[in-house]
């Protein structure tokens, strides 16, 4: 049994999502039920090395459940991936008394708790990411509210697209991966949906997709295309070029990441702090939580870092097949 645990850290890094707070609740909460301090830090790895470190009750948690974005701030910040910076981390969670710290982010993130693991700190790695993309995990925290935002975005242009006749490129987040708009593609029932994962930059099929649709009597055309390709409005050019359809590209950006969670979101983000807490108590270290097959299991940071995991097929080419042309 490790060392016993007398205060939990808590910190979110990188892109934050919505849910985290619901995580940061948890934590709190938890912690304090099973009679431990809880310690806020502020703006991810940058707040830890700048010690912005502030006492966490039940109350300063309180109204938080419902609203997006994080109340802790978040942060990148490069210098933690250097040895000598995550030493003094790991210095300043020994002089503010954290010998627990839960970590909610992407894989960047974990790698810094994994390196906190390492020199003494026990932590745990919470996923929370709108991007889906952590491979031990079939869920994120902020990934659901993401995809819905993004779902009732392109409801509202396919409307007018629809109206006008026209094809409408509409870009939504994930520079490395494309589940948000794998999701979308399905949900919003696109024409053509474009992921990094797939692409492969033939345009020209694009465009012969577009004409025939037209022949076929298809009054819009909706291409959802990932943050990844990205360069939707010099591709909404070439296309009315090419096409003679009136073209438009939408870039939905960081509306995506912000706004109240959903139900899932708040549930499973709440469920996975309050399993942070419990782990650490336990005396775990370097696990990072996840869902898997229906149930919320842990993997040792180093494994979970090793995983990957692809676009599913059946999924993707369900876009094609649910589409008339
Ligand atoms: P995410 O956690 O969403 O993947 P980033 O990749 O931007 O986001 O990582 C968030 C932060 O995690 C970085 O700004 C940095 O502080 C820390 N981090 C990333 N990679 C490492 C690393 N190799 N070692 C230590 N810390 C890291
Ligand atoms: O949080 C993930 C993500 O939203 C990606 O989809 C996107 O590429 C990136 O963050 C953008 O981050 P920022 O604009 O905050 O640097």
């Amino acid at each position: 049994m490790a060392n016993e645990i007398n205060t939990i850290g808590v910190l979110t890094s990188g892109g934050d999502a919505p849910g985290m707070n619901a995580a940061i609740r948890a934590v709190v909460r938890q912690a304090i039920a099973k009679g431990k301090k809880v310690k806020g830090i502020k703006r991810g790895y940058a707040g830890l090395l700048q010690e912005e470190i502030i006492d966490m009750d039940a109350y300063s948690v309180s109204e938080i459940i419902q609203r997006g974005g994080t109340i802790l701030q978040t942060a990148r910040c490069l210098e933690f991936c250097e040895p000598e910076y995550q030493k003094k981390g790991a210095e300043i969670c020994r002089k503010h008394g954290i010998d627990g710290l839960v970590v909610i982010g992407g894989d960047g993130s974990f790698k810094g708790a994994q390196k906190l693991a390492g020199l003494g700190i026990n932590t745990i790695g919470l996923p929370g990411t709108i991007d889906l993309d952590i491979a031990c995990t079939e869920y994120t925290i902020g990934f659901d509210t993401a995809v819905n935002t993004a779902m009732e975005a392109i409801d509202k242009v396919r409307d007018t697209s629809t109206s006008h006749e026209r094809c409408s490129i509409i870009e939504v987040m994930g520079r490395g991966a494309g589940y948000i708009a794998l999701w979308c593609g399905i949900a919003n029932g696109a024409e053509d949906v474009l992921l990094p994962e797939k692409y492969d930059y033939d345009e020209q099929k694009l465009i012969n997709h577009i004409i025939e649709g037209k022949k076929k009597g298809k009054q819009h055309h909706i291409i959802i295309n990932a943050e990844g390709i990205g360069h939707s409005t010099s591709m909404a050019k070439r296309i009315e070029a090419a096409t003679g359809i009136e073209t438009r590209a939408t870039i939905l950006g960081h509306m995506q990441r912000g706004g109240s969670p959903t139900c899932k979101d708040r549930v499973y983000a709440t469920t996975m702090g309050a399993l942070a807490v419990n782990l650490l108590l336990e005396g775990a270290s370097n696990r990072v939580v996840g869902y898997r097959h229906g149930e919320f299991v842990d993997f040792d940071i180093d494994e979970a870092l090793a995983m990957t995991k692809g676009i599913d097929e059946f999924q993707y080419d369900l876009c094609a097949s649910m589409c008339t042309n």
